[in-house]
């Protein structure tokens, strides 16, 4: 190893300034079991709801946490619950990303029910919304299939086993404005203003990159949000085998300091560690080449606007796929915890969205070099026991 990767820290210990930790890098190389998902379903035991579902969980997650749990007890049907056990309520205070995250998984089930000839009746929050503050044990959907010959497949079913989330440095040049135009027409029949900011407008893409980078740092910074990172932190083959979830990291540097005990997860890096201060370079970098920036603007904020922002929200980044480009989700400046009051402020001023509008999504947009596919549990995994 390189011995200049390494930083003496207080304490005696070494840890690596040069190393690119997960929420900044790349998923590639993972072990075969882990990507064994994006094979496309295996034999569903007839039982074409296996088929379905095994697209719907190669939905995009914040913190690929994959928090699905279906109920395949009532024939023709499922019902979708959300795990109360996979939730970021520190980054994530009232779990509006895991409404959006549910939203994902239920537009991917409903592209790969069409593309079977079924229609699929969603139907949120059957037994009532959840509160503004958390989610319960009541179901977030349930969904009747029922062959219809009038259902039309959507050709975004196509680029399920292709979409991923894109982390790496993006190309300077930019997306056409067909492709741009392309990416929001997914999402027209969705109540959603969505938004586009490239070259054409300097200044704002400034102050786009300037908002992200800040608020990364703050995330970085604030123990208590960085180490809700950490504890769904993979590292190493065996690691991420084992779980098939959350944030996950392959690169030799970090397994080799894992290793040896040096990449100690059980307390934040201070703001001036190594850690903090090499991803921050990292990711600073990143945004001040990536070309363009996309946003989704709902009006409200209820649960099923939060849902139906995720629901777009796949087919934004499916048709972005399709376009040969790639997204990779700002949220930071999004969280609703006190210390990005400041951020959230200046996005939701810079796009237009005043108190009664919450913006949902904001992403980078661009052409990068591919990635491959992060981690999944499977369908069985999903699936509540009779
Ligand atoms: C609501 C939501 C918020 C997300 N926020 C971020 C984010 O802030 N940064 C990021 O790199 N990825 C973000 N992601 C992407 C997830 O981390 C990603 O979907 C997950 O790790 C699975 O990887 P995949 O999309 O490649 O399948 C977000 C995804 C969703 C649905």
């Amino acid at each position: 190893m390189d011995r200049r990767q390494f930083i003496r820290v207080a304490g005696g210990g070494v840890i690596a300034s040069a190393v690119a930790l997960p929420l900044a890098g790349c998923s590639s190389d993972y072990p075969a079991e882990a990507v064994q998902a994006w094979q496309g379903p295996g034999a569903d035991g007839g039982d074409v709801r296996r088929w379905i579902l095994s697209y719907a969980i190669l939905a995009p997650h914040s913190h690929n946490l994959q928090s699905w749990l279906v109920d395949l007890r009532q024939p023709n049907e499922i019902w979708l619950y959300c795990d109360l056990t996979r939730l970021l309520p520190e980054t994530d205070p009232f779990s509006r990303q895991i409404m959006m995250s549910q939203g994902t998984f239920l537009e991917l089930l409903d592209l790969a029910a069409r593309r079977r000839g079924l229609r699929a009746d969603i139907e949120l929050f059957p037994e009532g919304e959840f509160g503004p503050d958390k989610p319960d044990r009541r179901p977030t959907a349930r969904i009747r299939l029922a062959p219809d010959a009038t259902v039309a497949p959507d050709p975004l079913f196509e680029q399920i086993l292709r979409r991923c989330t894109n982390r790496e440095a993006y190309e300077s040049r930019e997306p056409a404005a067909a492709a741009v135009k392309a990416i929001a027409d997914s999402v027209a029949a969705f109540p959603i203003r969505t938004g586009f900011v490239g070259a054409a407008e300097p200044q704002a893409l400034q102050q786009h990159r300037a908002i992200a980078m800040e608020a990364w740092r703050i995330e970085l910074v604030t123990p208590r949000t960085i180490m809700e990172s950490y504890k769904v932190l993979r590292v190493g083959p065996r690691e991420i085998a084992q779980h098939r979830d959350g944030l996950s990291i392959n690169t030799p540097i970090v397994r080799a300091l894992t290793a040896l005990g040096l990449f100690d997860r059980s307390k934040a890096p201070g703001p001036d560690d190594a850690a903090t201060t090499g991803q921050i370079k990292d990711f600073n970098a990143k945004i001040a080449g990536t070309p363009a920036f996309f946003w989704m603007v709902t009006e409200g904020n209820g649960r099923k606007t939060q849902v139906n922002a995720g629901r777009a929200y796949a087919r934004a980044q499916l048709a972005a796929t399709a376009q040969g480009l790639s997204m990779q989700p700002l949220s930071q400046a999004l969280q609703e915890y006190p210390e990005q009051a400041q951020p959230y402020a200046q996005i939701h001023s810079l796009l237009e969205a005043p108190p009664r509008y919450t913006v949902q999504m904001w992403t980078r947009l661009g052409f990068a070099p591919p990635v491959g596919p992060a981690p999944r549990r499977g369908v069985d995994a999903h699936v509540l026991k009779a």
